[in-house]
């Protein structure tokens, strides 16, 4: 595992830009495996940036989303479908047809789930998989436990994340939709590469708990240490707890 830590929140979210770019720009038809949340936001801001100012061209490029709220339609202002138009979608030349997001108002959510494995399959797989992690431990809506060998599927929402996830909610946890469509962890270790992206206090404790603590299915991020090609993004708060507890090789960035 490559793990970078970096001076400043803004030279992570760089840092992880640029990762994305580079598989956008070396393959013919790249598939990227997305996320969504606040740590991305700056992400998908900066590859915006990119497109508008260089040569960044997603026309070949498809997308899978990792997870969806449960009951929410894609045009409802707290889908996840509806904060990727608004964060990344609307802004590149990405075609729609290659766009993939979980359908929450499937009339049947198994279906649904087998169909969005079966569609990342004819897809050829994900080539590079974008992560954050929640106060949960979890990537995606995998929420503790959540078996490594898990594929997309319906799962119920932990309080804590229902909590973190409240700002859209009118602060309001209750308001959040109790279940989700999420890629499972399984799903996630197929992908070609990983990037996790952590910054901030908020995050070291779980961050440690990650990189540092057991294999654990009830902390579903430890599993991205079984994966060959991972990469680990955090800015110097978020790797706090884990840089003191940690004998690993830093690659420090300023
Ligand atoms: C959302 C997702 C989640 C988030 C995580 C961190 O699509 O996959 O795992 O990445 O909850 O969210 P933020 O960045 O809001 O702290």
């Amino acid at each position: 595992m490559n793990i970078i830590v970096t001076d400043s929140p803004e030279q992570a979210f760089s840092k992880a830009a640029d990762m994305i770019a580079c598989v956008v720009l070396h393959n013919p038809h790249p598939v990227l495996g997305l996320a969504t949340g606040r740590t991305m936001e700056r992400i998908y801001r900066l590859l915006v940036k990119q497109y508008e100012t260089s040569a960044l061209d997603f026309a070949t490029t498809t997308s899978f989303n990792l997870d969806e709220y449960v009951g929410l339609a894609p045009t409802d202002p707290n889908s996840y479908r509806h904060y990727m138009q608004e964060h990344l979608f609307a802004h590149v030349n990405i075609p729609t047809s290659q766009i993939h997001v979980p359908n929450g108002i499937a009339a049947d959510l198994d279906l649904e789930c087998d169909r969005y494995e079966a569609t990342i399959e004819k897809a050829g797989g994900i080539g590079l998989q974008l992560l954050g992690i929640g106060e949960t431990g979890h990537i995606g809506f995998n929420e503790p436990p959540s078996a490594f060998n898990s594929r997309t599927r319906v799962v119920h929402l932990d309080d804590i994340t229902r909590r973190q996830n409240s700002g859209m909610f009118g602060n309001d946890p209750t308001c959040v939709p109790a279940h989700a469509l999420t890629m499972g962890v399984g799903t996630i270790l197929e992908a070609r590469k990983l990037l996790l992206v952590a910054v901030g206090t908020g995050k070291a404790a779980i961050v440690d708990k990650a990189l540092n603590g057991p294999l654990n299915e009830n902390v579903s991020a430890t599993a991205i240490r079984l994966h060959p090609d991972c990469t680990v993004i955090l800015d110097d708060a978020a790797a706090s707890i884990w840089k003191n507890n940690s004998s690993n090789t830093i690659n420090s960035m300023s």
